[in-house]
Formats: C-alpha cells, sequence, structure tokens
C-alpha cells in the first residue's frame, strides 16, 4: 500500500513508539513497483540508481526480488554488496565523474561496467579499471523534466564517434551507450528522441568497426506527487515499440529508474515544535525542514501532498523546518518564493504527513546544526 493512505490513528501509534521525525516506508511498495516497470519493460534488466534511497532495507528487499544497482561510489557499492549484491552481475557504475579511487575500488572487485561522457574519464578508467566495458553517455533532450541532467552530463552526437575510438584505443571495450531523459520525466517522447539519437551513434560506430550491443535508457520515471497525469505502463510501451522499430530485438537494454522506484514508497511524519505569528503570517516550525527531507522544494521547486493529525478549520500558514538558516522554509510556489500552505489549524505536538517522500529527501539530507534525519519505520 501507499503509506499516504494510513489512518491518523496508525501513524500516531508510530510517533508513540517511534518519535519524530520519521519516514514510514512500505517495503511492499518498493518492491509493487519494481515489478510494475520490470513487468512493463520486458527484456530491460533494471539496476535500481541507489541514489534516490540507499536505506538498507530498501536496498535488501530490491535485491531479494532480482534488481541490480547502480552505483555512484565506493560508498554505494559497499552498501549494495552488504545488501547481497554481486559486484560483477548487479552492479554498474553509470555516473559520468568517478573518483579515480572508487574506480580502482570497483574494479578490484569485479564491478565491470563504466560510464563516460568525456577523454579524461576514459583516461581515469583505462588507469583503474583497465579492459573495462564502457558505455557512452549521450546528452539528450530533458525538456520537461524536473531535474536537467543534460546540462552537466553527456556528450553530443558529433562528439560520440571519436569518443568510441578513444576508448577502444585505451584498450576499453566500448558496448553501448546510455543517457538520461531528466529526472521526473511525464514525456514518453523524450525517450523516443534519445532512442532516435543513440541509433545513429549506433551506425556511425559501425562503420568505425565498433559494434556495440546494448542501450542504458537510465531514470526518469515519474512519480504521482500532486495531480500530474501518469500512465507508466503507458509511457513504457510506448518505449519498448519504439526500440523494436528502431533496433529489432538485438540491442539488450538496461534501465536505471530510482524516483518511480521508491517515490510513493515512503511517507514523511513530522512534528510541530514552535510556532509564531511574524508580520500577519502564521508560522509552525517543525521537526525536519530544507536541510533534511525538503532539499529539492529549493532546488527543483518540489512540492508533496501534505495532510496532518488536526481536524481544525483549515488556516494559511508559512511551514518551516528547525535550523538557524532563514532559507529553511519548505511551504515555497512553483517559483520557488515562500508562501502560505492551508492546512487545518495546528499547534504544537501536532503532526504533518508528507506523501511521496522516498526519492531524494533522506538521500540529500544533512546533519546541520546537528540534526539527524528522520529515521526509517517499515510497515511490513
Ligand atoms: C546516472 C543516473 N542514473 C539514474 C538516475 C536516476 O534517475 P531517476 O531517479 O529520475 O529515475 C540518476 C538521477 O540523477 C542519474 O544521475
Amino acid at each position: 500500500m501507499n503509506p499516504y493512505e494510513l489512518p491518523v490513528e496508525d501513524i500516531e501509534k508510530l510517533v508513540e513508539q517511534h518519535g519524530t521525525p520519521i519516514y514510514v516506508v512500505s517495503r511492499q511498495k518498493v518492491v509493487e513497483n519494481f515489478r510494475r516497470l520490470d513487468r512493463a519493460l520486458p527484456a530491460v534488466t533494471i539496476f535500481y540508481a541507489m541514489k534516490a534511497n540507499p536505506h538498507v532495507g530498501i536496498l535488501r528487499a530490491l535485491h531479494e526480488v532480482g534488481a541490480g544497482f547502480d552505483v555512484a561510489s565506493r560508498g554505494e557499492i559497499e552498501a549494495a554488496v552488504a545488501a547481497g549484491a554481486n559486484a560483477t552481475d548487479d552492479l554498474i557504475f553509470a555516473d559520468t565523474v568517478k573518483d579515480p579511487k572508487h574506480i580502482a575500488y570497483a574494479h578490484g572487485i569485479g564491478l565491470d561496467d563504466f560510464t563516460y561522457d568525456n577523454a579524461s574519464e576514459i583516461t581515469q578508467i583505462a588507469r583503474y579499471a583497465p579492459g573495462a566495458k564502457v558505455h557512452l553517455r549521450l546528452a539528450v533532450s530533458n525538456e520537461g523534466s524536473v531535474a536537467h541532467l543534460s546540462k552537466k552530463f553527456g556528450a553530443r552526437i558529433d562528439e560520440a564517434v571519436p569518443l568510441l575510438v578513444a576508448a577502444r584505443e585505451q584498450g576499453l571495450r566500448p558496448h553501448g551507450v546510455s543517457f538520461h531523459v531528466g529526472s521526473q520525466c511525464l514525456d514518453a517522447q523524450r525517450y523516443v528522441d534519445a532512442l532516435d539519437q543513440s541509433r545513429q551513434v549506433f551506425d556511425a560506430a559501425s562503420r568505425e568497426g565498433i559494434n556495440m550491443d546494448q542501450i542504458d535508457i537510465g531514470g526518469g520515471f515519474p512519480v504521482r506527487y500532486l495531480d500530474e497525469d501518469i500512465d507508466i505502463d503507458a509511457m513504457c510501451k510506448t518505449i519498448v515499440d519504439h526500440y523494436h522499430r528502431r533496433f529489432g530485438s538485438d540491442i539488450s537494454l538496461v534501465a536505471e529508474p530510482g524516483r518511480n522506484i521508491v517515490g510513493d514508497a515512503a511517507i514523511l511524519v513530522t512534528k510541530v515544535i514552535s510556532e509564531s505569528v511574524r508580520e500577519g503570517l502564521n508560522w509552525l516550525y517543525f521537526d525536519d525542514g530544507t536541510y533534511g527531507s525538503f532539499l529539492d522544494v529549493l532546488l527543483y521547486q518540489m512540492q508533496y501532498p501534505m495532510r496532518c493529525n488536526s481536524t481544525r478549520a483549515p488556516k494559511p500558514y508559512v511551514l518551516a523546518g528547525p535550523t538557524c538558516d532563514s532559507i529553511d522554509v519548505f511551504s515555497r510556489d512553483g517559483e520557488g518564493d515562500v508562501c502560505q500552505i492551508e492546512l487545518p489549524e495546528m499547534h504544537l505536538d501536532d503532526l504533518l504527513v508528507v506523501g511521496s517522500m522516498g526519492a531524494y529527501t533522506y538521500a540529500e539530507s544533512t546533519r546541520f546544526n546537528g540534526f539527524e534525519p528522520p529515521r526509517f519505520v517499515y510497515i511490513d
């Protein structure tokens, strides 16, 4: 079940037992999300992008049902291996900017699949993981997605063949391309266009004698936060149909979804720890904020569904976190400006329940001012 549907009495019981702030997590929902994507993307091998949420209970649950992991660092590799993953079969190192110490560590334990998008990364991989398999990441359109990753990552199409040739010349084994359409992508056309660009690169590479056999279609699969119109099955069908049109079935596919697997599998429960009226506005202060679970409110103007355990009449509120920084306010509009949010009247000790808090919340939280990230409470 989506834990946002938990009755308020159950949430209050969990708070009595565990305190606040807490993430209330359904492992069953994580597994259900993985299986739904796995079914909708037949013949695609899924490597969960553990940067979305690396908590051990989530990694173990996904490993048990056959997911691999996309890792970005030695820390993530160690966490995945501790959850049961095998470095050679279950891990891909798909970040394009890698610490060379982490490349060497990965190579040393048998991880053999690295992604790159520039010449210096070829040098680093060839030095620290000689002979490794590599994917070339392409910059593709991220239009309409929430997080635009191609601003920082990916080679242009005209750079692709020289970069593939350079990898081969340095003893690496170029075996595919990868792309990322941007996180929280709401338009399947982004994947269609990216597959077309991949086709162009496959054809140009084969003229240079480089015959590749895999496409990594990245992540980007969305989560419903408020009222987004999302049909994952339809999106995946568009991708799979277009893949068959452009590639037959000779080329294998992998994907690195993060957000879609964990986003709606966790809620946050945070408590009112202070309240005030400032310049005529009602402020509520909680035991979690933008230095904890709400960083993406600042970075990407994310907005999450919210409810509370009060049944009083609604009032407009500014919602703030506990730290000493004035940027620690998580009621913000689509432009990122502080705004008021209407909630049933709340006071000290009341609980705010925030939905779809599984992805890029705990993973991005800091320990600023000595506040620890929320604890995990698994309900199944
Ligand atoms: C290399 C890479 N793969 C996969 C992902 C996961 O993307 P998403 O959570 O949008 O599925 C990301 C997100 O930043 C990424 O950088």
